[in-house]
């Protein structure tokens, strides 16, 4: 079927089924076209609670459905894949958390949205790459044990006096940004400015003019009238500056990065989800009700 024909299938279907469909910068850009609502881990999480649809078909990866559900447990909550699953958010676990609480017992445990229910349920607050600095300066306690992103809790540590004890944690597509690459780029177009995505390793975002979340970039190139961009984050908001900006100029920063998982999720997927209500995605009632506090609190802060 061609892809404008499903497109608008997708479009009657969703209507018929009063469905939304939200959406992560980082989706194939063919997923734009059937998205009410296109955002950050941020954006969606709001969005999630604002909804009156019945159903909510999230494209994105598994941590940010399960959020999608925690906050809407009476809404039908839909991935159109299990194979999006974002590897960072495995990289924490209850167990090892816990152990490592037991040595912090005055810590607060922050929370990335990249992590699974179970651990957002032992959490304190969550965070997103948008507020992680307020989330943290907001609390109370002095020492935070901050998971699984060590890249994004070094950022944070350059923005705060508080001990933070990050986890061992990391994302395959930001870790590969190099420094040496960026600075190589950077003299090749000397007027151009550097946005980094505090995922990437600490280098690289020394190196950054600002450093920012997904939907954050896009609005600060929107705000901005200098034309050439360095970009430092997945392709998908590339893809994204691309169509809304089409006199600008863009460069992904090198070598490049493509986040597979996110990539999973197609037309003819999110069709398939919608006409037969595929993959649930349920999160048993004693971990969501915990892990909505964090996630509660976090959405009260920022
Ligand atoms: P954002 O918070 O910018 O949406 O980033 C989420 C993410 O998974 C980045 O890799
Ligand atoms: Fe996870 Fe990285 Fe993909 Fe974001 S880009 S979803 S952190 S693997």
């Amino acid at each position: 079927m061609e892809k404008k024909d499903l497109i608008e299938k997708i479009n009657k279907i969703k209507r018929e089924k009063n469905a939304v469909i939200l959406a992560h910068v980082y989706q194939r850009p063919e997923i734009y076209n059937v998205a009410d609502f296109i955002g950050d881990s941020y954006g969606l999480s709001k969005k999630a609670t604002e909804t009156e649809a019945e159903i909510i078909v999230f494209c994105g990866v598994d941590f940010m459905a399960e959020s999608a559900y925690i906050l809407n447990p009476e809404k039908t909550v839909l991935i159109p894949t299990k194979l999006a699953s974002c590897p960072m958010a495995a990289m924490v676990d209850v167990n090892s958390l816990r152990k490592l609480k037991a040595q912090h017992p005055n810590a607060a445990i922050v929370s990335y949205v990249n992590t699974t229910a179970a651990v957002k349920a032992e959490s304190d607050i969550c965070c997103t790459s948008a507020n992680a600095i307020k989330v943290v300066n907001s609390i109370p306690e002095e020492e935070i044990i901050f998971v699984p992103d060590s890249n994004l809790a070094n950022y944070v540590m350059t923005h705060t006096d508080k001990k933070i004890i990050p986890w061992n944690g990391w994302c395959y597509v930001h870790n590969k940004f190099s420094s040496e690459e960026l600075v190589k780029t950077k003299k090749l177009h000397p007027d151009a400015k550097i946005l980094v995505h505090p995922e990437c390793i600490p280098e690289v975002v020394d190196l950054a003019d600002e450093v920012l979340s997904t939907t954050g970039m896009i609005n600060y190139v929107r705000q901005n009238s200098v034309k050439k961009f360095i970009i430092a984050t997945e392709i998908g908001v590339i893809e994204k500056l691309l169509l809304e900006f089409p006199e600008k100029i863009f460069f992904q920063a090198p070598p490049g990065g493509t986040c597979l998982q996110m990539k999973k999720i197609t037309l003819e997927l999110v069709f398939a989800s919608l006409e037969k209500k595929q993959f649930r995605v349920v999160v048993p009632e004693n971990i969501r009700v915990r892990a909505k506090k964090a996630l509660d609190r976090m959405l009260n802060v920022a």
